[in-house]
C-alpha cells in the first residue's frame, strides 16, 4: 500500500530502512515523548520493521514510512493502530532533519483520508484519536493542524520512563471539517 501527497511517498518501511529508523529513534524528542526502547540499535530497528510487516499482514496496525518524493531516506513514520469498533489511534514521529516543513501534517492528513475512506479504498473508520504526553506541544500542534478536536487532559494518567504525566486527548470524526480548530488550549 502506497499513499502519495504533493511532497511525500508513504509506504511501509522495510529492512533497508533500519539505519534511518535507528537515526530518528535516537532523537531526544522521540525518546522523551514516545515509548521507543532505550538504547535503540539495529536489533530494535529490525524488530520494529518486523512488527510493521506483521501489522500489515494481520491487519492489527498500519504503519507508513514518510519519504520525500525525491529522496529514498526514511524520515519517520505515521501509523494507525488500536482498532476498536470503527475507531483507531494515530501516531507519528519524524527525524529532526525533516521537521518544520509540515511533512507530518501532510502525511498524517493523507493517512486520515485513507483511514476514513470506505473500503475497498480505505479502512472505513469513523473516529481517529490522538494521545500524547501533556508537555508534547509539537505533537499537539500537528494534531490540531490535521483537524483533531481537543477532548481533554487526563491528569497524571500515564507513566513514561518512570515518571507520571498528564495525557492529552483529541480526535477527529469521519464527517468533521478537517481544518485546524482554533479552540485548543495553549500548552
Ligand atoms: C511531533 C513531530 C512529528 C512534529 O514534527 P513537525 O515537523 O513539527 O510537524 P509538522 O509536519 O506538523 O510541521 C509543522 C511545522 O512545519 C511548519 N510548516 C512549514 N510548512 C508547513 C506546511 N505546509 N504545513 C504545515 N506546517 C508547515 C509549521 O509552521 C511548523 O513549524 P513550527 O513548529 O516551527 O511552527 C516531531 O516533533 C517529532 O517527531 N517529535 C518526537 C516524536 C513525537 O513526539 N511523536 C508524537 C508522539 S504523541
Amino acid at each position: 500500500m502506497t499513499l502519495r501527497t504533493d511532497r511525500l511517498v508513504l509506504s511501509a518501511p522495510g529492512p533497508a530502512d533500519a539505519d534511518d529508523v535507528v537515526a530518528y529513534a535516537n532523537d531526544p524528542d522521540v525518546i522523551a515523548f514516545t515509548p521507543v526502547p532505550v538504547p535503540y540499535g539495529h536489533a530494535e530497528a529490525h524488530q520494529f520493521i518486523e512488527r510493521v510487516g506483521d501489522g500489515w499482514r494481520d491487519d492489527t496496525r498500519y504503519d507508513f514510512g514518510i519519504r520525500r518524493v525525491d529522496d529514498p531516506r526514511l524520515l519517520g513514520t505515521v501509523g494507525v493502530f488500536g482498532f476498536v469498533d470503527g475507531a483507531a489511534e494515530i501516531g507519528y514521529a519524524l527525524h529532526p532533519d525533516g521537521r518544520g516543513h509540515g511533512f507530518v501534517t501532510e502525511a498524517a492528513a493523507r493517512v486520515l483520508e485513507w483511514a476514513f475512506a470506505a473500503p475497498p479504498i480505505g479502512l472505513g473508520l469513523v473516529r481517529v484519536q490522538w494521545r500524547a504526553l501533556g508537555t508534547n506541544a509539537a505533537s499537539a500542534a500537528t494534531a490540531r493542524r490535521i483537524g483533531m478536536r481537543y477532548e481533554g487532559r487526563s491528569r497524571s494518567a500515564v507513566v513514561h520512563r518512570g515518571v507520571r504525566h498528564d495525557q492529552l486527548l483529541a480526535a477527529v470524526l469521519r464527517d468533521d471539517d478537517r481544518t485546524a480548530p482554533t479552540d485548543w488550549p495553549t500548552p
